[in-house]
């Protein structure tokens, strides 16, 4: 047997190192670091001269398609993000914060799937029974024949599990509540997170279930971060959304088996999370109308136009180092986009606060936010509100130039949809055929094109 030694393991990101410090070297997570067991010696190197291995099969890659087998959840902006539903066999990581409605989800998916009728095994450490059918009992679902059990030992789960025909889906809630005798470091420790996902994961594999482990993400460290085991599994998604806030997104940030620009918006309500098929609409509902700081963008999620509207608030300020705070945007994004509007068009910021937001927690990746932010930007700068019947995308350069970006099509035809009537857009990209019935097109070459539009009053 080889010893054991002692290691110290960030749990944050899973590094090792020798020595305890208050902050990890690699992450720089402060307080991360937990003193765990390590095996010492190389156990691969002790079984390869016992010579024990065994044959191993091989197969073809024209295997069975996996297509004809996939179970949709019948939660269809989760199916989405699956791109099409569950695989059987296959592992899927839910990661997000305390809160934001995992649990809520996968009781809901773990409900509709067992009303299909198929077997769903839902796990529950962190809550009783009593908790869970409480939430059951809310989201209108005690019926639904899931099996409920609060086991988090993993060799009674993989007993019970082996002991029947295997579930079609098994929900473990969360990951980060399962311990093994076999590892010697507390519940929720990288250790703990690695040996008992990896294990599930494989009996998932051999048995054909679809495993979907929660995982907590949290910013202090107290326990494993899921990012450890992101690299086991088939599909890491993660749910997302302001405290506070109604709407919730979910975004898949690996998949094996579908996109990973796709994204599902929910609403959290008293009922329980219910789908939004039109996200836009939602997510434009309660705009500040005429208010100068506004713009709206016309963005893309993966196959999916969305609306959503930028808000940006330049102030005078009162500090040496201006603030500049930024919420659901890049915030280099945005310190480049006010180097240029300063270098390029003279707009001067540099003794102003500047703060974005984009409304009802979205979180824009997409470059074709630019202009819409600018149009913002320079909006609350002059006072000046941004027409109401406006949509504003296009990548802004480093020389102010604006550049076309892709889906000009369907960006437009989602804007004509919900009544605007004009957008500003790059003229590289608008010049063809590319016409939209109702919308007229406002071709921008230059970012001062655009600061021009606001230093006058009318914007028509
Ligand atoms: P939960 O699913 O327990 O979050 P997680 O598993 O990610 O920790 O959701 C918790 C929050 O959701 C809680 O603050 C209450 C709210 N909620 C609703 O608003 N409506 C509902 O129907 C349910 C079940 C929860
Ligand atoms: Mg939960």
């Amino acid at each position: 047997m080889a010893k054991a030694s002692r290691a110290f393991v960030c749990q944050a990101c899973g590094a090792v190192t020798s020595r305890w410090s208050g902050k990890c070297a690699s992450c720089g997570e402060w307080n991360s670091i937990i003193e765990e067991t390590a095996p010492s010696g190389f156990p691969a190197l002790v079984a390869i001269r016992g010579g024990k291995g065994r044959l191993a099969n091989f197969d073809t890659l024209a295997a069975g398609s996996l297509e004809a087998q996939r179970m949709p959840t019948g939660l269809a902006e989760l199916d989405r993000e699956l791109g099409g539903g569950l695989v059987p066999g296959s592992a899927v990581l839910v990661g997000g914060e305390p809160g934001i409605g995992k649990s809520t989800l996968l009781l809901q998916a773990a409900a509709k799937l067992a009303e299909s009728g198929v077997r769903v095994v839902y796990l529950s450490g962190e809550e009783a029974p009593a908790q869970v059918r409480m939430r059951a009992a809310r989201l209108g679902l005690a019926e639904a024949p899931v099996a409920l059990g609060t086991e988090t030992n993993l060799a009674n789960i993989i007993a019970t599990l082996g002991s029947a025909a295997p579930p079609a889906l098994i929900v473990i809630d969360s990951v980060q509540t399962l311990w093994s005798e076999g590892v010697d470091a507390a519940p929720g420790t990288i250790s703990q997170l690695r040996c008992c996902a990896a294990a599930l994961i494989s009996h998932a594999k051999s048995s054909g279930s679809t495993l979907v482990l929660v995982g907590h993400v949290t910013k202090d460290g107290q326990i494993a971060g899921p990012k450890v085991i992101e690299h086991m599994v088939d599909t890491v998604v993660s749910f997302e959304g302001l405290s506070g806030h109604q709407f919730r997104i979910l975004r898949a940030m690996k998949n094996r088996f579908g996109p990973t620009d796709e994204i599902g918006v929910f609403e959290m309500r008293q009922d329980g999370l219910k789908e939004v098929d039109n996200p836009s609409a939602l997510f434009l509902s309660d705009r500040d109308r005429g208010a100068p700081g506004t713009a709206v963008f016309a963005g893309m999620e993966g196959t999916r136009p969305i609306l959503v509207e930028i808000q940006a608030l330049v102030a005078p300020s009162w500090l040496g180092t201006p603030r500049r705070a930024v919420v659901g945007w890049d915030p280099n994004r945005l310190a480049m986009l006010i180097a240029v509007l300063e270098a390029r068009c003279g707009v001067r910021l540099g003794a102003h606060d500047v703060y974005l937001n984009v409304a009802g927690g979205l979180r824009l990746n997409e470059p074709a936010a630019d202009l819409a932010a600018a149009a913002a930007l320079v909006s609350s700068m002059s006072a000046n509100p941004a027409p109401d019947d406006a949509v504003y995308f296009g990548e802004v350069s480093l020389t102010g130039a604006v550049r076309a970006v892709g889906h000009m099509d369907q960006r437009l035809k989602e804007a004509a949809k919900l009544g605007f009537a004009r957008a500003m857009v790059p003229a590289a990209a608008s010049e063809g055929d590319r016409k939209v019935k109702d919308m007229r097109l406002l071709p921008i070459a230059q970012l001062e094109e655009l600061v021009a539009l606001f230093a006058t009053p009318s914007v028509e």
